[in-house]
């Protein structure tokens, strides 16, 4: 945990040595989602988590917009004196990744886009979302836990590894209701990032779990092909949260990744 010097509190973890690498996670999660992923690649990385604002040991804050994600991101890379760093968002944390791109570009060494989408809410998605948060107010976050766990994790791990799916299920269950009001808010007025796609001149690997019914796989193909020279890998067998459920195929492919950024 680290407090800035403006008084705000960010939880984080940090393990290994070598080249960078930033997670952010998605909604409703906490930086608990990448364990798998920390201090557990085959490539030489300093891994470090966060806790979005109002998320895990993450103090709330205002505004709650996918800016300030990425700001609060660059702080943390500023305290722990990180010039740049390879970005890994899931889904929400690949919006606030994409923010972190068009606002903080040379803070950047590459980009992991992973079960996310370019484009801004649908007007009714944003009523949904509106919706979600009365849900949350009214009966809290276990009810909106409920709501996302189906489309959460891949038909794959339903079936095979209903204890996975359990575990998310508890993860977003005691997300704080203000994170969770406040991403919902952070969502619903994020800017389409459709024109900041054709500006990505850093290597970029799109990874996204072929079951994925939130952001399917049609979303990550379009994203490969707006963002010059991106990689795309398809991680079979998984849903929404790949890194979670294939942990070893995407630290497989993450780690190819850095490799090949560390011999360039
Ligand atoms: C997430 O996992 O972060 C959410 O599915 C993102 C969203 O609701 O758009």
């Amino acid at each position: 945990m680290i407090t800035f010097a403006n008084g705000h509190a960010l939880g984080y973890d940090d393990a290994g040595t070598g080249i960078p690498v930033l997670f952010l996670h998605g909604f409703p999660h906490n930086r608990s989602l990448w364990s798998a992923q920390l201090g557990a690649l085959a490539a030489p990385a300093r891994t470090i988590s966060m806790d979005l604002r109002g998320f895990g040991e993450s103090a709330p804050g205002t505004p709650c917009t996918v800016d300030a994600y990425a700001d609060d991101a660059v702080t943390l890379l500023d305290q722990l004196g990180i010039e740049r760093a390879v970005v890994v968002g899931l889904s929400m944390g690949g919006y606030a990744t994409l923010a972190l791109w068009r606002r903080h570009p040379s803070r950047v060494r590459a980009l992991v886009l992973c079960d996310t989408r370019a484009g801004a809410d649908s007007d009714a998605t944003r009523a949904a979302r509106r919706e979600m948060q009365a849900l949350a107010k009214a009966e809290g976050c276990t009810a909106v836990a409920n709501q996302l766990l189906d489309g959460m994790v891949g038909r794959t791990t339903r079936l095979k590894n209903p204890e996975l799916a359990d575990a998310l299920h508890r993860m977003m269950a005691l997300a704080p209701l203000l994170g969770v009001v406040g991403a919902l808010d952070a969502m619903m007025a994020r800017p389409d990032s459709t024109p900041t796609l054709g500006t990505i001149d850093v290597p970029t690997l799109i990874v996204v779990g072929e079951e994925d019914v939130l952001t399917p796989v049609k979303e990550a193909r379009a994203m490969h092909l707006a963002i010059a020279g991106s990689r795309l890998e398809v991680i079979a067998g998984a849903g929404h949260v790949s890194n979670v459920e294939r942990p070893a195929t995407f630290n497989h492919v993450l780690s190819e990744f850095l490799i090949s950024l560390t011999a360039q």
